[in-house]
């Protein structure tokens, strides 16, 4: 990754920590601090910007971050029929990254998106009108 961008500019570092997230889906406090030293920058404040907004993590992520809804409509229309066949056939486990490193499980309360019930969301696209069929279509065509 290139830091050398950053030196002498103010106010990066909401996009150098999407930048890092945005190449590994996750923020590594070991690579963090080695750049913190490069850049000569203070740790706590970094850090202070990390914790403050919810779309970063430090936990080690899939290369798909699939937030599977279960919420009260979701659950009515069968997400838990979604998840017991994810779970079966790709061993997906909630706020777990499989071995490969390809998946990682978030359940959630609502998508806002009650009326496509049951919804589960990879990345940043929705997937609506899930049937454990059609999930597993979804993640067969992933590459
Ligand atoms: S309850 Fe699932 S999207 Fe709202």
């Amino acid at each position: 990754m290139k830091i050398d961008k950053y030196k002498n500019k103010k106010g990066y570092y909401l996009e150098l920590l999407q930048d890092i997230q945005g190449r590994k889906n996750y923020i590594p406090v070991s690579l963090l601090k080695k750049i913190c030293k490069q850049l000569d920058i203070p740790e706590s404040k970094i850090f202070g910007v990390l914790t403050f907004y919810s779309q970063f993590t430090t936990e080690k992520r899939g290369k798909y971050l699939v937030k599977l809804c279960d919420g009260t409509a979701c659950h009515v229309k069968g997400a838990r029929e979604v998840k017991r066949i994810l779970e079966r056939k790709y061993g997906l486990t909630n706020g777990k990254t499989t071995a490969d490193g390809r998946f990682t499980l978030q359940e959630v309360a609502c998508l806002g998106s009650c009326f496509l019930a049951p919804v589960m969301m990879i990345n940043q696209q929705y997937f609506g009108n899930l049937t454990p069929e059609k999930a597993l279509s979804i993640f067969k065509n992933l590459k």
